[in-house]
């Protein structure tokens, strides 16, 4: 299959992994993705941004075909789905050097074995001449490896912002056409990939917004014809106010907790909280990804299994703990049978954020009626404390 051309002499040439269903052995990707590499033309000189995952070294090939000379290839970032096959392309092109940060050098060493002789690194800022066309290398360390910059092409006013506004999201259409359509995979995408580094791209992205842009070109997904629809969404993401949402990451064994959580629904709706709950033995981690980006108060409902939290419920706190969300308090619920750790435990392995421990209400047993209305009490409190930080 030939390679697609988006722009006179832009070429994409990467590939789309319409079956792939998760992600690191972890992300499940319902859309599956794609590895967007992207060849551009000037009259001296031709460069290749990123390659692609090592998976896809047929489509590479077939697509480099066309290409009998390429300068540079450009590594935005280094891990495998998009520097794969960096050492193919050297081979193929023993004339071309691998631009990249400082601080991928290492990277390249260790994880793709290259000789040093290939690799020139590339200043926050620096410009590549291309003869009728510039490249400029923004480094923007931390989305997500610390070796990540982006690429942008000035006269053409392109940005190719490696995982930086990407979607995990595979189609025929190389243009995004209706906004809507990547909504929800690319704040999937930034909800499983990007939320831990929130706080980085709010002190960074000025440098996208300071530059003119006709489209945003991702390593993943579909290109941005409206950059701002992507930039403004972001800018929601990143930013510190949550929402007057409660998300409930519940598991039960005989239906004790789960009453426990039943009437917590409840009661936070008829106090006009949004709530999101996630029945953990069924639950897309990726939706429950995204319902952190924007919640206040995340609640763990978990009965207690040998003394401690249910392994799913374990699994959801630690999720929370790695992606680091904005919210500002966390609840627990639970019955037990005999004996539980279950909260100190939970406290314990939320060790990277700085929630505010609303009363938990843990109960022996099935719970009666004065149990629930400890969780009419929980309610209340959430109630106070997010009319206290102004979100409703
Ligand atoms: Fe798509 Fe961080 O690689």
């Amino acid at each position: 299959m030939k390679s697609k051309k988006l722009w006179e002499g832009i070429y994409w040439v990467g590939a789309e992994d319409w079956d792939r269903r998760l992600f690191d052995s972890l992300i499940p990707l319902p859309d599956g993705t794609s590895y967007n590499a992207y060849l551009v033309q000037g009259r001296e000189k031709t460069v290749l941004i990123d390659a692609v995952d090592p998976g896809q070294f047929d489509r590479l090939r077939e697509h480099l075909q066309e290409f009998p000379r390429i300068d540079y290839l450009i590594a935005n970032h280094l891990e495998q789905d998009h520097s794969g096959l960096i050492p193919y392309v050297l081979e193929k092109y023993p004339e071309a050097r691998l631009l990249l940060t400082p601080s991928a050098v290492d990277l390249a060493l260790s994880h793709l074995h290259l000789d040093d002789n290939r690799i020139q690194t590339v200043a926050d800022g620096e410009t590549l001449d291309l003869g009728g066309r510039t490249i400029r290398f923004i480094h923007f360390p931390w989305v997500h490896w610390p070796e990540t910059m982006l690429s942008y092409l000035q006269e053409d006013r392109i940005l190719f912002s490696c995982d930086l506004f990407g979607s995990h999201l595979t189609s025929t259409e190389f243009f995004l056409r209706e906004d809507h359509l990547a909504w929800e995979p690319a704040k999937r995408y930034f909800a499983e990939i990007m939320m831990p580094f929130r706080k980085i791209i709010q002190k960074n992205l000025n440098k996208v917004e300071s530059l003119e842009l006709a489209y945003i070109a991702p390593s993943h997904g579909p290109i941005y014809s409206r950059p701002q629809f992507i930039i403004e969404a972001y800018k929601k993401w990143i930013a510190d106010q949550p929402e007057n949402l409660v998300v409930i990451a519940h598991v039960t064994m005989h239906g004790s907790t789960q009453k426990l959580v039943a009437r917590l629904i409840k009661a936070l709706a008829e106090r006009n909280i949004q709530v999101q709950p996630f029945n953990l033995p069924v639950t897309d981690t990726g939706k429950l990804a995204m319902s952190l980006v924007d919640a206040a108060t995340i609640v763990v409902a978990s009965p207690t299994v040998l003394t401690g939290l249910h392994p799913l419920a374990a699994g959801a706190v630690f999720l929370v703990n790695a992606l680091r969300p904005k919210a500002l308090h966390a609840g627990f619920i639970g019955s037990y049978g005999w004996k539980s750790r279950a909260l100190e435990q939970l406290k314990t392995m939320l060790d990277s954020v700085r929630f505010e421990f609303l009363s938990p209400v843990q109960i022996k047993g099935d719970p009666d009626e004065a149990a629930l209305k400890l969780v009419d009490n929980l309610a209340e409190e959430i109630l106070q404390k997010h009319r206290a930080a102004g979100l409703l």
